[in-house]
């Protein structure tokens, strides 16, 4: 069995992880090149965390610059086997209110300028993402987000933008008719690497705005992310707390499989 550490990449407003105890921070590097700043390791309870602010300290990245591969590389260099993915997102549905979070279940990626592989020439390698979000993680937060009290759904689509401009009304419109929950400009990405590298991830969806298709709320602005956020960021941090607290020592194998997704994935001939 392999002892379970659990990844927190905290995104826009989340830039350290509140409890961790014993913390000791190192800047790994990666073939991939540099993360997005130093991991901080420490522990919740007897659980072992490593933290990771996926735009670095001060906000320096931006959803298309950010480099993912090296972020999820260098989690899995220093043995994480699961990642809980906190992000703010905006929502398509008025019951998903801002300050509330949605455990979502699928992804639709819509991105276009950025590496969302570690496989490319040489070996070559087709993951399944038909279930992107390794259930047994989502359920520990909802367990979690119920026992703290906070407003969550559990399940939903997260409709993954390029960015960095929000989206324009007609585009909010198309992502709400097509069955989108929520947008935002960075899941999609970093759960297909968390695939390829063998690690199970969970997004917490954190609803900070309504995007620009409600029509009795502001267009979405950075400012209204921002206030939102630092509400989002104290729920945040308890439930994290709280699934930590709660985690098994050891990793147990995902009922899914994210965990062996290379067993069947693999399509280059070693004789070639
Ligand atoms: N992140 C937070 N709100 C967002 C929105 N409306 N669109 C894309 N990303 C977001």
């Amino acid at each position: 069995m392999t002892k379970a550490i659990v990844g927190v990449i905290g995104g826009s407003g989340v830039y350290h992880l509140p409890g961790l105890t014993d913390l000791r921070e190192e800047a790994v590097t990666t073939p991939w090149g540099e993360p997005s700043d130093a991991l901080r390791f420490g522990r919740i309870g007897d659980t072992e965390a490593v933290f990771l602010a996926r735009h670095g300290r001060g906000h320096r990245f931006s959803p298309s610059t950010i480099n993912y591969r090296a972020n999820i590389d260098a989690l899995k260099r220093v043995g994480v086997t699961d990642i809980i993915a906190l992000s703010a997102c905006g929502s398509f549905h008025r019951e998903l209110y801002p300050g509330m979070f949605v455990l979502i279940d699928q992804f639709e990626d819509r991105t276009y300028l950025r590496q969302s592989t570690f496989f490319g020439t040489g070996l070559v390698a087709h993951v399944s993402m038909a279930h992107p979000i390794a259930p047994r993680l989502r359920r520990r937060l909802a367990a979690a987000a119920q026992a703290e009290g906070v407003a969550f759904k559990d399940g939903g689509t997260y409709l993954c933008m390029e960015g960095p401009q929000f989206s324009s009304l007609a585009e909010s419109l198309g992502y709400q008719a097509r069955g989108a929950d929520v947008i935002g400009m960075t899941g999609a990405t970093e759960a297909k690497l968390a695939r390829e590298a063998e690690i199970c991830y969970a997004t917490v969806a954190m609803v900070t705005d309504y995007d620009c298709w409600h029509e009795e709320h502001d267009n979405v602005d950075v400012a209204a992310v921002i206030k939102v956020m630092n509400d989002n960021a104290e729920k945040a941090a308890r439930l994290v707390a709280h699934a930590l607290r709660d985690f098994p020592a050891e990793h147990e194998p995902c009922p899914i499989g994210s965990d062996r997704a290379l067993d069947y994935a693999l399509i280059t001939h070693a004789e070639a």
